[in-house]
């Protein structure tokens, strides 16, 4: 029996909620496939700061270099929005995906034929359907870069600043290229070149890159027309590879044209056996500890653990076959469910899913 040791990181709102359902069902497909899990949990974000005053402690950040993968839920609320920003439970975010080299985040967007209705965009706009892998990179760029207060020209003023280096680029457009080659062979980098200089780089660096890879095609587009084509367009897009800030951008927009932002997983990768799969919402703290949240983004995160740092490809499809089923079968959480449209809890969606599986 294949023994994989997974750390926890529950954090706060509906952090708890969603994990616990994504543990239940990968404990249900380990039964079914001979995979046998153990769990530890450790304290991130807000649960941090009220039971240690950090919002990332140091047994955290061991425990997950030290196990085999990583599950993690969402993190910050309004109790913890006035500490400064080094204080933050968002700050615990950035560090474990820092501390564990997490330089790429795989987010990928799909139209489920079943939400069709549940999408926002006009049927003929989504008539085809849309598969889209957001490749965002991780560790770099603004989130990372140099920020703080100084005098101005107006007085006191704050300021943060992006960086890349061509390396960073590099390591970030060569997965996407991989990730193109392995799926329609489209690839296109989203900067914005005419404005800034750091995106003039990116674009020099992937475009020098792609002489590798002949068989991908490669276009750019600018960051404020991506933003439109992808509610004008959205199947034009196969592969996205973009910079930190502008990912996290454009990967709620997607999330959004799937139907409802908790459907939507993420897999943060660091090149080597590190890994961290987390849904791309936050922690919904207007509905955290009510039953209510979407527990699918969270549960597909679980899937793509098995498939991207355990290679169970057949019991990651299992999960994802068991989703399909549900949502195909007419349930919905409250986030889907429309019209007064009989909601599920999150207890009873993972119910639905395991019962599938
Ligand atoms: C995300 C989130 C985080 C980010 C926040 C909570 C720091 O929005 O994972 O998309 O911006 O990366
Ligand atoms: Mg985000």
């Amino acid at each position: 029996m294949k023994q994989y040791n997974i750390a926890l990181l529950r954090g706060d709102g509906i952090g708890p909620e969603i994990v616990d359902s994504a543990v239940r069902v990968l404990k249900a497909v380990g039964e079914k496939y001979s995979l046998a899990f153990t769990f530890t949990p450790y304290l991130i974000g807000g649960a941090a700061i009220d039971a240690c005053g950090e919002p990332l402690p140091k047994t955290t950040v061991e425990g997950c270099l030290a196990a085999d993968s990583v599950l993690l839920g969402a993190v910050g609320g309004p109790k913890w929005d006035n500490l400064a920003g080094n204080l933050r439970p968002e700050k615990a975010l950035l560090g474990i995906r820092e501390a564990m080299g997490l330089f790429t985040n795989l987010r990928p967007a799909k139209l489920y034929p079943a939400l069709k209705d549940e999408c926002p965009l006009r049927a003929d706009i989504v008539e085809n359907g849309f598969d889209i892998m957001i490749v965002r990179e991780l560790t770099g760029g603004i989130y990372f870069g140099e920020r703080g207060y100084r005098e101005g020209k107006y007085g006191q003023e704050a300021f943060d600043t992006e960086a890349y280096s061509r390396m960073e680029i590099e390591r970030i457009a060569r997965v996407a290229f991989e990730t193109a080659r392995k799926r329609r062979k489209k690839l296109v980098s989203i900067d914005k070149a005419n404005v800034l200089e750091t995106s003039r780089l990116w674009r020099k660096t992937v475009h020098e890159l792609a002489a590798e890879y002949p068989d991908v095609e490669l276009s750019d587009m600018l960051v404020d027309n991506a933003a439109m084509q992808l509610v004008r367009n959205p199947s034009q897009f196969d592969v996205i590879v973009t910079s930190n800030m502008f990912g996290d951008i454009l990967s709620d927009e997607a999330s959004q044209i799937t139907g409802s932002i908790g459907m939507l997983p993420s897999a943060s990768l660091s090149g080597g056996s590190r890994g961290l799969y987390e849904p791309i919402h936050g922690s919904a703290p207007d509905i955290a500890g009510q039953n209510k949240a979407n527990p699918i983004a969270t549960v597909l995160s679980a899937a793509m653990m098995l498939l991207y740092a355990f290679n169970e490809s057949t019991a990651a499809n299992a999960i994802v076959a068991a989703v399909d089923k549900v949502l195909n079968e007419g349930y919905r959480t409250a986030d889907l469910a429309r019209g007064g449209a009989s909601a599920l809890t999150t207890v009873e969606m993972t119910d639905k899913i395991i019962e599938r599986l």
